[in-house]
């Protein structure tokens, strides 16, 4: 039998064919079934871009339509409410990328409800539950008649944000839909691959997504903003971030090697929000430095921007709480893995690689 060496991490080796999704790394291009990503999110939005995913895929009437996918996550998050009791007295204590886990594995696999809608609908409630409860507030039902941008940031606040706000989440949201095979839609399609259904492979993306290598990201850029604290010292604190060996957060990419296509639709939609141009003009200026200290301390090696960079003070803007970055991320990415594994289930084989042993052998 042929045996094939490939590094472990898997750099520059194709598994699959997908309709899905393309990143081109070299020319910083995005392409989600047939559009670019600035074109996708200037004229769909989140359901828009999970309808086109899911197209030809889902089950007939629950892929393709924009408004038959809104009804069914609507639905979904109505059906999903039932659930935030039993999830709030498991999750005490949780982080809420924790919480979100706690609230898939409870899931049943023989649930009527279309599974993709299942948990795309109750992960932005689920997140809002728990979200109000880590400040003492009841859970708030549901809006079936809102969007899922929409209605999550009601369900967070108590009350309809403004349209912008609204917008930009909805941005955002679709923005991260899908890309390529990333560490967590591959764990989805591997648990996919093996037949254990779309419930179990999203809660394994859940799980790959939550690393700080991944989805984390967000979270640490706000972090690093408030230690550099004031611009003059930018320069000296990449170099003595360089100098410890500290990875900058929002920072490089496995396949991007120019700047990654979404860090510019989230500055720019961060620059629709109001009051935020005083910090947009810092993590520019932050950027910038980065970028310097990188080209000195890792010379050829091509880091830019990624999407976890604008991602941070987008949803800082959107008064998201840092603790919830990930899970927020895991509302829009689930769509992605959802498409997946249809397209898993219907082409593909089980993922099974190989290992090359190297421990000891018996009589050694
Ligand atoms: N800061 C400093 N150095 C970096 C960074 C960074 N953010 N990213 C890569 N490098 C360096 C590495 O130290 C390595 O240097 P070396 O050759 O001297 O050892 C070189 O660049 C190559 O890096 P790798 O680790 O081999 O790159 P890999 O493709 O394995 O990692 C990753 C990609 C995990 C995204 C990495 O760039 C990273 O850790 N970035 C910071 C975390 C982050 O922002 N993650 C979000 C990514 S987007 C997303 O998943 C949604």
């Amino acid at each position: 039998m042929l045996q094939t060496r490939v590094n472990s991490g898997l750099d520059g080796v194709i598994v699959a064919d997908t309709v899905m999704s393309e990143v081109d790394g070299e020319a910083g291009r995005l392409i989600v079934r047939g559009h670019t990503i600035e074109e996708l999110v200037a004229t769909r939005g989140f359901e828009g871009v999970a309808a086109l995913l899911w197209e030809g895929f889902a089950p007939a009437g629950q892929g393709g339509d924009t408004q038959a996918v809104r009804a069914g996550l609507a639905a979904a998050r109505v059906r999903a409410f039932a659930d935030v009791p039993k999830l709030l007295q498991a999750a005490e204590g949780l982080t809420p990328v924790e919480g979100l886990r706690v609230g898939l594995g409870m899931l049943a696999d023989s649930d009527p409800t279309p599974h993709h809608y299942l948990v795309c609908g109750a992960l932005p409630v689920f997140l809002a539950a728990l979200l109000r409860a880590s400040d003492g507030k009841p859970a708030l039902a549901p809006d079936p008649s809102l969007t899922t941008a929409q209605d999550l940031l009601r369900m967070v606040r108590g009350q309809r944000a403004d349209a912008v706000f609204e917008n930009a989440l909805d941005t955002y949201l679709a923005t991260i839909t899908d890309h390529g095979f990333n560490a967590s839609t591959f764990t989805a399609r591997v648990v996919a691959s093996t037949h254990a259904g779309l419930i179990s492979s999203v809660l394994a993306g859940l799980c790959a997504l939550k690393g700080p290598l991944h989805g984390g990201a967000p979270g640490p850029v706000l972090d690093m903003f408030d230690d550099i604290g004031s611009l003059d010292r930018a320069a000296a604190w990449f170099d003595d971030a360089f100098a410890k060996g500290t990875t900058l957060m929002g920072f490089g990419h496995r396949i991007y090697k120019v700047r990654d296509p979404r860090a510019d639709v989230l500055k720019n939609t961060v620059a629709t929000l109001p009051k935020t141009s005083g910090r947009l003009a810092f993590a520019v200026e932050v950027e910038k430095s980065a970028i310097a200290a990188l080209r000195r301390h890792k010379p050829g090696r091509r880091l830019d921007t990624n999407v976890e960079f604008y991602t941070a003070l987008l949803l800082e803007a959107l008064e998201v709480p840092r603790s919830a970055f990930t899970a927020l991320f895991a509302v829009g990415r689930v769509a992605g893995w959802c498409a997946h594994v249809f397209e898993q289930e219907k082409v593909g084989r089980i993922i099974r690689p190989q290992s090359n042993y190297v421990g000891k052998r018996p009589g050694m």
